[in-house]
């Protein structure tokens, strides 16, 4: 069956003279040049959905006149771009990564910031901040009074994302108090403040992250290294030879010992592997020399 076929079929509202195999090739092949995002054909009905509306708001008449339209405006692209992205995320996600982190990872970076060294993290496709806080919040830990300490050192953490709108919930920090649950009691309690069914990130934990619109795929303009990088859930959308480019620079941008955590279904393949160790399930490290 055809797409347009699959369209009729599923969706009656949909006419092929407004959305067909055509339009459904020239996003993907936008999303995939612009951002390494792949749409395999089962994503058809996807993409009509969350580019219908936008091809409304343009006043374009088909799907054919606001692909003409993305090609030559590089806003109306962003806008489609972060349509396509899919954002789902939430606190405390592959828990062992934050376990792992907090037992072999921080105490030598607690012990770098005493000594007035500097930290930098970083929260690579960060979506809309719960891996961002679910990190900053096991770096602070569960003793208040060390954590509090902590936050007045050097320590930073870039957040970044292609997608504007998850941003923006980043930046707001604030979510729903159930949310939260994930997150273990101590920290929760330390780092967050409840009020009714919403929960407020401390504001101790928001002067230490920069949220920031990145592509991946484009130009990094952050001068130094960094520590530790997240990267999870972000390089499934990718194919093979984004992935491999991406590790690579990943691995060149961290420090020395630093570390790279990626998501579960995740593996480091190709040339970053002469830079990177695996220290557990997806979790690596920079060799030193
Ligand atoms: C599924 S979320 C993962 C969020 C979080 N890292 C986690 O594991 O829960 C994937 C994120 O990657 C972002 N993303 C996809 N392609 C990107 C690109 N080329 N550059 C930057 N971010 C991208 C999406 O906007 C989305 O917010």
């Amino acid at each position: 069956m055809s797409i347009v076929e699959a369209l009729d079929a599923s969706m009656p509202g949909v006419s092929p003279g407004i959305y067909d195999e055509k339009d459904f090739r020239a996003i993907s092949e936008i999303a995939h040049a612009e951002a390494g995002i792949v749409l395999p054909k089962g994503k058809a009905m996807l993409v009509y959905s969350r580019i219908s509306p936008l091809v409304r708001d343009s006043g374009c008449a088909t799907f054919a006149s606001y692909i003409i339209r993305i090609r030559e405006d590089a806003t109306e692209r962003q806008k489609t771009i972060c349509a396509l992205t899919t954002n789902h995320t939430f606190f405390y996600r592959e828990a062992h990564h934050f376990e792992h982190f907090a037992s072999e990872v921080r105490p030598g970076f607690v012990d770098r910031l005493k000594r007035g060294g500097k930290v930098r993290l970083w929260s690579a496709g960060s979506s809309s901040g719960e891996e961002t806080w679910s990190l900053l919040m096991t770096f602070l830990g569960p003793d208040r009074a060390e954590g509090l300490d902590i936050a007045k050192r050097d320590l930073r953490l870039l957040a970044s994302d292609i997608a504007t709108h998850a941003l923006t919930k980043a930046r707001e920090a604030t979510y729903r108090a159930e949310d939260l649950k994930p997150v273990p009691d101590a920290l929760r309690r330390n780092w967050t403040s409840v009020s009714g069914d919403d929960a407020k990130i401390a504001p101790e934990l928001q002067q230490l992250a920069r949220f920031r619109s990145l592509n991946l795929l484009g130009d990094w303009p952050m001068k130094g290294e960094f520590d530790v990088i997240f990267c999870r859930n972000v390089m499934i959308y990718f194919d093979n030879p984004t992935k491999e480019r991406l590790v690579a620079r990943f691995a060149e941008k961290l420090s020395p010992g630093g570390w790279l955590y990626i998501g579960h279904s995740e593996r480091v393949t190709g040339p970053a592997l002469d830079l990177l160790s695996t220290q557990g399930p997806t979790i690596y490290r920079k060799r030193s020399a």
